[in-house]
Order: structure tokens, then sequence, then C-alpha cells
């Protein structure tokens, strides 16, 4: 199974990618897990449409090759940041060759705020289901980022967090070889 991670932050030191070094660790160990990667891209506009640059189709088929993709949504300003939604942006052109489209997904985020992004992820999950993805509805993962519970080596010390991220990354597996089997049935 080929498992692709999305980290909604370009930030060197991003929680969110903390949070993902974890979820990675705990995801099946016969899965093929990559972190996909849109720091590259440039702001999105359609009248690139016509003659799609390189790095964006790249982009897309770095979506369109994973059996399941995990998004990590920060919240900014109480939605998601606009270098992710930039990125689904160029995922869903050209019109009618969304890279989402009946794709399995699922989605978590990191805060230093006791909200935990759950309007981000909210708002995530409105984009994806106009995307007709197939997005994993429990257990939804507000995960609120303490420093403290992190070694120096990126570990995650604390046990009831490492519990939730467990939870989340078998779930999410569990999600994406159900989805496949469905897809492969049909
Ligand atoms: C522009 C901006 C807006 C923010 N808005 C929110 C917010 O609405 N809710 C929240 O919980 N945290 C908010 N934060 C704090 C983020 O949770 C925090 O910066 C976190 O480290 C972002 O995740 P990242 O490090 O993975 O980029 C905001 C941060 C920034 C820079």
């Amino acid at each position: 199974m080929r498992i692709g991670i999305i980290v909604g932050s370009i930030a060197a030191s991003s929680i969110n990618r903390k949070v993902a070094n974890v979820v990675a660790s705990l995801l099946p160990e016969d899965a093929e897990v990559s972190f996909l990667d849109f720091s590259e891209l440039p702001f999105y506009n359609y009248e690139l449409d016509g003659d799609f640059p390189q790095v964006g189709r790249d982009w897309k088929d770095s979506i369109e090759a994973q059996d399941g993709i995990i998004i990590l949504t920060p919240e900014y300003s109480r939605s998601i940041p606009g270098v992710l939604k930039n990125a689904l942006d160029w995922s869903a052109r050209p019109w009618g060759q969304g890279s989402f489209n009946g794709k399995a997904v699922a989605v978590m985020g990191a805060s230093i705020g006791a909200s935990g992004t759950a309007m981000a992820q909210q708002h995530l999950r409105n984009i994806l289901a106009h995307f007709n993805a197939n997005v994993m509805g429990q257990p939804e993962t507000f995960f609120h980022f303490n420093p403290d519970a992190f070694g120096a080596d990126g570990s995650l010390q604390d046990e009831v967090s490492l519990a939730v991220l467990t939870n989340f990354a078998n779930a999410s597996a569990a999600h994406f070889s159900a989805h496949a089997k469905v897809a492969a049935s049909a």
C-alpha cells in the first residue's frame, strides 16, 4: 500500500511535520510511505491550465500515485493555511482532472491552541467533499501539541498522545485498505 503524507505547512519547524513524522512511524511496516512536497508550487492561476506547468503535473502525479493520503493541517486564522489551499487548488485542475477524485484520505491536525485545528479540519473536509474524495469520518483527531512531550530525536514520549496517534494511524491504514478493496471490486 502506498500512503502519501501532506503536511500543510512550509515552516521548517512545523509542529504538524513533527507530528507527521510520528504518524509515519506508526503506519504498517509494509506500507510505502512518502511525504508529498508542495513547497515548489507557484501561486495557482487558471491561465496556466492550457499549458499546465511541469511542477503542477508532478504534484498531481504524486497524489494520484497513492492508495491513500493523510493530510495534517495546521490552523491559520481559523482555516487551513493559504499554502495548503494553493496546493489543493493545483490538484483540482485542469478542470475535470481532479487528483483527489475517488481518493481515500484521512485528515488530522496539530495546534498549540486549545481548539486543536477543529475549524481548519472542517474547512478541509468541505474542500475534499467537493473533490469527491473518500474521507475517513472517524477518529477525528484534534491534536494539542505539547513540545515537552517530544524527545530530542523527535520521538513522542507521552503515552496518551502516542495512543491517539496510533489510533489515527491504524484507522487511516484500515480506511485506505477498505477503499482499495471496494475500488478493486468495482
Ligand atoms: C497566521 C497564523 C494564524 C494562526 N491562527 C491560528 C488559529 O486560528 N487557531 C490555532 O489553533 N492556532 C493558530 N495559529 C497558531 C498555530 O497553531 C501555530 O503557529 C502552529 O505552529 C502552526 O502549525 P505549523 O507549525 O505546523 O505550521 C496561527 C498561526 C499563524 C502563523
